[in-house]
C-alpha cells in the first residue's frame, strides 16, 4: 500500500476509535409490548444515495429531493459531493437540494472521502470516480474496511479504470483519474445490484456500451432513476446497457419510506400478539418485495392499500396483523430480492412452529457484519437452535428468552434483536447499537411510540 495512502487510512481509524468511543450504545428492551399504529419510517436508503449522485451529475439544473433519509450512510454520500464542490442544501427534514454540475464538473476534493459504515457509498462511487479527472481517496470504519471491493475494483479495470485496494481488495481504496474507460460486457458473480451499479456509473463515462448482465434480479433503482433523469438505458431481462457520452436532466424526486425499516414492524407485527400496524407510503419495487413474499409464505397477514406511483417507484400503504407463522424453505429466488432484510427474517423463523431453512445466501457473511454467524450466536444466546450453515441457517422456532447480544456493530442485527424482545420472556439487552443511526435514525422514537419497551 502507498505511504501515504497508510497514513490516511490510519488518520480515518483513529476518527473511527474516538467517534465509538463518544457513541457506544446500549439498547434495553423489555419483553412483550403489542404493535399497534400507524407510522412512517424515514427514506428509503438505495434510493436516497442516488438521488444525491444523479442529482448532483445533472447538466445545469436543481434537483429537490422529498423525504431523503438522514442517515449517517446517505449523509457521507451527501458530504463527498459537497467535498467535491457540489453545492447542497438541507432545509426541512428529508428535503434536499441539489445543484448539479453535470457530470464533468466535479472538482477534486482536498481531503480524502469519509465513507463511514457505507458500502454503497464506496462501491457506487467507485464507478462514478474511475471516470473523473482527477485522483480520489476512498475510506471508512472498521466494517467497512473488512468489505470485499475487488468484485467492484476488478471489472472496472477491465473498463479501463487504475483503483489500488490494499492487499486484501479492501479499504481504503485510491481511485486515480484521468483513464480513458471502454464500456464492457459483463456477467455478475453474484446477484449485487451495488456492482451493477458502480458499472453502469462508470458506463457513464465510457466510450461505447455497457452492458451488465445479472445472475438474477435485484434492486433496480439506479436504472429507474437513470431513465427519470433523462438517460436512455436499455433492459432485455437480466441485462441491462447504457451507452456513455449522454446527458443528466435535473428532476424531483420523491422517496418512498424504505421497505427495509419497515420490514423491523413488518415481523414485530407479525409476531407480537394481537398487534396492527400501518406502514405508510412504503416503496414496494418489485425488486425489495422479498420480505412481504417471504413472510406471507410463513403464514403472515399483510395487505396493500393505495397502491400507487410516486415518482419512479411504486408505493403501498402496508397494512400488518398478528398472525400464527410457521417455518419454511426460503426459496432461493427470494434471496436477492430480501438480502437486507434477512436479520430481522431470522426473529420471525424464531418465532415461527416448526424449521426454517435458508440457503443461498452467502452474501450475508460479507454485509455490514457476517450476519449469518453474528445472528446465529445472538438466537443462541437467546434459547432458539439456530444452526449456521456456509450459505445460510436453519432455525428451529422455539421461545425466545432473555439475555445479552451483541450486534457487532450492524445496525440491521441491532434492530432485528430490538424486535425479538415483542416475544421474549424476559428482557433482552443488544450492545453496539449506535450504528442504527447509519440508516434509521429515529428507530428508538418510532419503536417505542408503537408500542416497543426499549431505552437506551
Ligand atoms: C444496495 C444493494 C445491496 C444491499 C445494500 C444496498 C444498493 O447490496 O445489501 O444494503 O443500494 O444497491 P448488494 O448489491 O451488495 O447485494
Amino acid at each position: 500500500m502507498p505511504k501515504r495512502l497508510a497514513i490516511n487510512l490510519c488518520k480515518v481509524r483513529l476518527a473511527l476509535l474516538l467517534n465509538k468511543f463518544q457513541m457506544t450504545q446500549t439498547f434495553i428492551v423489555n419483553p412483550g409490548g403489542k404493535l399497534h399504529g400507524t407510522l412512517r419510517v424515514p427514506g428509503d436508503k438505495s434510493i436516497s444515495h442516488r438521488a444525491i449522485m444523479l442529482g448532483a451529475l445533472s447538466t445545469h439544473g436543481t434537483t429537490h429531493v422529498n423525504g431523503f433519509l438522514e442517515g449517517e450512510d446517505t449523509l457521507a454520500t451527501l458530504a463527498a459531493f459537497q467535498a467535491m464542490g457540489v453545492s447542497i442544501e438541507r432545509a426541512y427534514q428529508g428535503e434536499v437540494t441539489i445543484h448539479g454540475v453535470g457530470l464533468h464538473g466535479l472538482q477534486a476534493p482536498s481531503a480524502p472521502l469519509y465513507l463511514g459504515n457505507s458500502g454503497t457509498s464506496m462501491r457506487l462511487l467507485s464507478g462514478l470516480m474511475a471516470g473523473q479527472a482527477f485522483s480520489v481517496e476512498m475510506g471508512g470504519d472498521a466494517s467497512l474496511s473488512r468489505r470485499p471491493m475487488r468484485r467492484v475494483t476488478e471489472p472496472l479495470s477491465t473498463m479501463g479504470a487504475w483503483i489500488e485496494t490494499t492487499e486484501k481488495g479492501m479499504p481504503p481504496l485510491k481511485v486515480h483519474g484521468g483513464q480513458r474507460l471502454q464500456g464492457i460486457n459483463y456477467t455478475l458473480p453474484v446477484a449485487s445490484a451495488q456492482v451493477e451499479s458502480c458499472l453502469l456509473l462508470a458506463g457513464l463515462y465510457a466510450e461505447g456500451t455497457t452492458c451488465v448482465t445479472a445472475p438474477a434480479p435485484t434492486r433496480d433503482h439506479t436504472e429507474r432513476m437513470l431513465a427519470g433523469f433523462g438517460y436512455p438505458v436499455q433492459r432485455e431481462g437480466l441485462r441491462v446497457c447504457l451507452q456513455g457520452g449522454g446527458k443528466l436532466q435535473a428532476n424531483s424526486i420523491e422517496v418512498p419510506a424504505d421497505i427495509s425499516s419497515a420490514a423491523f414492524f413488518m415481523v414485530g407485527a407479525s409476531i407480537a400478539q394481537s398487534a396492527d400496524v400501518l406502514l405508510e407510503h412504503v416503496g414496494i419495487n418489485p425488486t425489495r418485495m422479498g420480505v412481504i413474499n417471504i413472510l406471507r409464505q410463513m403464514g403472515a397477514d399483510i395487505s396493500l392499500h393505495n397502491q400507487r406511483k410516486v415518482g419512479f417507484e411504486p408505493v403501498a400503504d402496508i397494512r400488518v396483523c398478528a398472525s400464527q407463522l410457521h417455518g419454511i424453505d426460503i426459496p432461493k429466488e427470494q434471496v436477492p430480492l430480501a438480502i437486507d432484510e434477512f436479520p430481522v427474517l431470522f426473529i420471525a423463523a424464531a418465532c415461527a412452529a416448526g424449521e426454517t431453512v435458508l440457503t443461498g445466501a452467502q452474501e450475508l457473511r460479507v454485509k455490514e457484519s457476517d450476519r449469518i454467524q453474528v445472528m446465529a450466536e445472538g438466537l443462541r444466546a437467546l434459547g432458539i437452535d439456530a444452526q449456521p450453515t456456509p450459505d445460510g441457517m436453519i432455525i428451529q422456532g422455539g421461545q425466545i428468552r432473555g439475555g445479552v447480544v451483541n450486534s457487532h456493530g450492524d445496525h440491521r442485527v441491532a434492530m432485528a434483536f430490538t424486535i425479538a424482545a415483542l416475544r421474549a420472556n424476559d428482557t433482552i439487552t443488544i450492545e453496539d447499537c449506535a450504528n442504527v443511526a447509519t440508516s434509521f435514525p429515529n428507530f428508538v422514537e418510532l419503536a417505542q411510540a408503537v408500542g416497543i419497551d426499549i431505552r437506551l
